[in-house]
C-alpha cells in the first residue's frame, strides 16, 4: 500500500497562489452569503451606522476642546452636551460593531457547517485509491484549516477590508474639506506607501507561511501514523525511533515558523515606520497651524483623532491581509479536495440495479491498479444464480481484486461484469453495493459498541433482528461472557477484541445487511476449528438462497462449493467440483494433498490446532 505514496497523494503540495484568484474564492464563497440576505443585509447596515459613528466623533471631540475655549457664559452648557454626544457614540460604535458581528455570525458559522459538510460526503465519494493512497491525519488538518479559513474570509473581507477602504477615502475628504490639501496628501502618500510595502513584504512572506504550513501537516500525519502503528512500534522497539523521526519534522517545522515570526518582525516594524513618519509630519503640520492661528486646538486635536481612527485599521489591515492570504491557501487547499472528480462515477440518469435472481458473470475481465502491473488478465467465469463459488489461489493472485471489482470500487481497463445481465458500471453505485454483502479480509471496526458496530448492518433493524445476527454468528457466548456485554466498547479500528471475534462481529453485520449476493473474503481464517464450523454451518444455511462467493486459503472449508475457481497471477487456470478438480490432478490437487499432509502432522503434534482436515459441511 505504501508503495502507492510515489503517486503523490499523501505529500501537501505547495501552490502558488495565482492557482486561485481572488475573485474566483469569492464566486465561490459568495452563494453561503445569499443564503441568509436578510442577515447579511442587517449586518451590512450596522457596518454603515458604526462608520458614520465614528467619523462622527473626532469633529465632537473637537468642538469639545473649541467649547472649552469659547466664552465663559457657555463653558457648562455645550461641552456638556458634547461630552454626553461624544460618549453616547463611543458606545453607539462599539456596540453597532457587536450586533453586526452577532447578526452575521450565523452566516459565517452556517457556511462553515455546509462547506465541511460538502468536503466530508465528497470524500466519501471519492475512490478507494484515493483513500488508500492519502493520510487520514493531513486531509482532516485540510478540512480544518480549510473551514476557519473560510470563516476569517467572509468576516474580514466584508467587515475590515471595505469598511477601512470606505473610511480611507471619507477622512481623506473630510481633512481636504476641513484644511489645506497637504492634509490629505500626506495621508494618501502614507497610506498608499504603507499598503505598497505591507503587500509586497507579504508576498515575499508567504513562502514562510506555508512552509511552516506544509511542515505542520506533514509532521502530524507523521504523528497519527505512529500512534495508528502503535502496536507495531512496540514490536520492534522503536519507541525512539519515532520520536526521532517525529522530531525532525518538528525541527524543520520549528525554524520555518522562526523564520515565519522573523518576517513578520521586520512587516510589522516597517509599518509602524511608514504610520510614525506620517503621524509626524501631519502632527507637525497642525501644530504650526494652531501656532499661526490657522487652526484652533480643537483642529489638531480632530487632526490627531482621524488619523488615529485610519491607522489603527490600517494597522489591522496588514495583518488581515496577511491572514487572508493564509486562508486563501487553506481554503484553495481544500476545495482541491473538492473539485477533485471521483474516478467511479455513475453515469447519467443511470437506472437501478434490477435483482432477478443474482447471477453473476465477468466476462473478459482486465483490469491493473496501476497501468505498469497487470493484475486480472481476461478474467471470464460465471456464478449461477443461488450458487456457491470458491475462489482459490496463491497469495496476491488478484481472489481479493475480484470482490473489490464485483463491488466497483475500481472501474475495468476492459471487459464486462454483470449482475443479471447488467453490465455493473452502467446502474447506480448505491443500488449495487445495496446488493452485496461483504465481509472483507481485514475487517475494520468503528470504535463504538460491539452493538453499534453490528447494527451498522441495517441500521433500522429491530433489536431480535440484531441478535439474531448475533447469534448466526456465533457471537452469543462470547458477549455473554463480557462485563458489558454489547455495549462493550471494540476500541481504536476494533483492536480490543480479538481476530476471530472481529471476524464474527463483521459477518454478524452482513447477514443484518441480508443481501442477495454475499462477498467472503478469507471471512473465517481467524477462527478456531469449532468456531468455523458453526459459522459454516449457518452461512451454509443462509447462502442456500443466495448467490455466494467464498475467498479461502484453507479449502477444506470450500469442498462443497458448486463450483470452484483457481486463479493463479490473475488468470482462471482450473475450474469444477471438488471432485472434478481433484481428479483433473492441477493446481488444486496439490494444494488439497499439501493442506491434508499439513493438517495430518498438526494433528499429530498439536491437537488443538486451528486448522481442519476435515471438509467441515457435507460436499455435493
Ligand atoms: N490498491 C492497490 N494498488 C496497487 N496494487 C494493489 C492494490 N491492492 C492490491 N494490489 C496488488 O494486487 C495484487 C492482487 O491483490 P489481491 O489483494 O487481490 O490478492 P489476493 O489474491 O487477495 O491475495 P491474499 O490471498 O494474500 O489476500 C497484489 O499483488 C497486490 O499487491
Ligand atoms: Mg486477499
Amino acid at each position: 500500500m505504501k508503495s502507492q505514496m510515489k503517486k503523490g497523494y499523501g505529500q501537501h503540495p505547495i501552490k502558488s497562489f495565482q492557482e486561485m484568484e481572488m475573485w474566483q474564492l469569492i464566486k465561490t464563497l459568495w452563494p453561503y452569503l445569499l443564503i441568509h440576505k436578510a442577515r447579511v443585509v442587517i449586518a451590512m447596515l450596522c457596518l454603515v451606522g458604526a462608520i458614520g459613528v465614528s467619523l462622527a466623533m473626532p469633529w465632537a471631540l473637537k468642538e469639545l476642546v473649541d467649547g472649552l475655549q469659547s466664552d465663559a457664559s457657555k463653558v457648562l452648557v455645550i461641552p456638556l452636551s458634547f461630552v454626553l454626544l461624544y460618549g453616547a457614540m463611543r458606545f453607539g460604535s462599539v456596540f453597532l460593531g457587536e450586533l453586526r458581528d452577532a447578526v452575521f455570525s450565523r452566516v459565517t458559522e452556517s457556511a462553515m457547517r455546509k462547506v465541511g459538510l460538502e468536503v466530508f460526503s465528497h470524500l466519501h465519494k471519492l475512490e478507494l485509491d484515493f483513500h488508500l493512497s492519502r493520510q487520514t491525519g493531513g486531509i482532516s488538518r485540510d478540512i480544518d484549516r480549510g473551514t476557519n479559513g473560510i470563516n476569517f474570509m467572509m468576516r474580514f473581507m466584508v467587515f475590515n477590508i471595505l469598511p477601512t477602504i470606505v473610511q480611507l477615502i471619507l477622512i481623506m475628504l473630510i481633512l481636504f474639506g476641513a484644511f489645506n490639501i497637504w492634509f490629505s496628501l500626506i495621508t494618501l502618500v502614507c497610506v498608499v506607501a504603507y499598503i505598497a510595502f505591507s503587500v509586497i513584504t507579504t508576498e515575499w512572506r508567504t513562502r514562510f507561511v506555508k512552509e511552516a504550513n506544509r511542515l505542520d501537516s506533514q509532521s502530524s500525519t507523521r504523528a497519527i501514523d505512529s500512534l495508528l502503528n502503535y502496536e507495531t512500534v512496540k514490536y520492534f522497539n522503536n519507541e525512539a525511533f519515532e520520536t526521532s523521526q517525529y522530531d525532525r519534522n518538528l525541527k524543520a517545522w520549528e525554524q520555518a515558523r522562526v523564520n515565519n515570526r522573523l518576517s513578520l518582525a521586520l512587516l510589522n516594524s516597517g509599518q509602524a515606520l511608514i504610520i510614525g513618519a506620517g503621524l509626524t509630519s501631519l502632527m507637525y503640520l497642525a501644530a504650526k497651524g494652531v501656532v499661526d492661528g490657522s487652526m484652533t486646538i480643537g483642529d489638531l486635536v480632530m487632526v490627531n483623532a482621524y488619523l488615529l481612527q485610519l491607522f489603527v485599521p490600517l494597522g489591522a489591515l496588514g495583518f488581515i491581509y496577511r491572514e487572508i492570504r493564509r486562508a486563501m491557501s487553506d481554503v484553495e487547499n481544500m476545495f482541491e479536495l473538492l473539485k477533485r472528480q471521483p474516478k467511479v462515477q455513475d453515469e447519467e440518469q443511470a437506472p437501478v440495479l434490477k435483482i432477478d435472481q443474482a447471477g453473476v458473470e465477468f466476462d473478459q475481465v482486465n483490469f491493473a491498479y496501476q497501468s505498469e502491473r497487470q493484475i486480472l488478465k481476461s478474467l471470464s467465469f460465471k456464478v449461477q444464480p443461488g450458487h456457491k463459488v470458491a475462489i482459490v489461489g496463491p497469495s496476491g493472485s488478484g481472489k481479493s481484486t475480484i470482490g473489490r471489482l464485483l463491488f466497483r470500487f475500481y472501474d475495468l481497463q476492459s471487459g464486462c461484469i454483470r449482475i443479471d445481465q447488467q453490465p455493473i458500471h452502467q446502474v447506480q453505485q448505491l443500488s449495487l453495493r445495496e446488493q452485496i454483502g461483504v465481509v472483507p479480509q481485514d475487517t475494520v471496526l468503528f470504535n463504538d459498541t460491539i452493538w453499534n458496530n453490528v447494527a451498522y448492518g441495517s441500521p433500522e433493524a429491530s433489536d431480535e433482528e440484531i441478535w439474531r445476527a448475533i447469534e448466526m454468528a456465533s457471537l452469543r457466548t462470547f458477549v455473554s461472557a463480557l462485563p458489558d456485554t454489547v455495549n462493550t466498547v471494540v476500541g481504536e479500528r476494533g483492536l480490543k477484541v480479538s481476530g476471530g471475534e472481529k471476524q464474527r462481529i463483521a459477518i454478524a453485520r452482513v447477514l443484518l445487511k441480508n443481501p442477495p449476493i454475499l462477498l467472503f473474503d478469507e471471512a473465517t481464517s481467524a477462527l478456531d476449528s469449532e468456531a468455523e464450523r458453526s459459522i459454516l454451518q449457518a452461512l451454509a444455511e443462509i447462502a442456500k438462497q443466495r448467490t455466494t462467493l467464498v475467498i479461502a486459503h484453507r479449502l477444506s472449508t470450500i469442498v462443497d462449493a458448486d463450483n470452484i475457481l483457481v486463479i493463479d497471477q490473475g488468470e482462471l487456470v482450473e475450474q469444477g467440483t471438488h471432485e472434478q478438480l481433484l481428479q483433473a490432478a492441477g493446481h488444486y490437487a496439490r494444494l488439497w494433498h499439501m493442506q491434508q499432509q499439513a493438517s495430518q502432522r498438526h494433528r499429530v503434534e498439536a491437537p488443538f490446532t486451528k486448522v481442519t482436515e476435515t471438509p467441515t459441511l457435507t460436499g455435493k
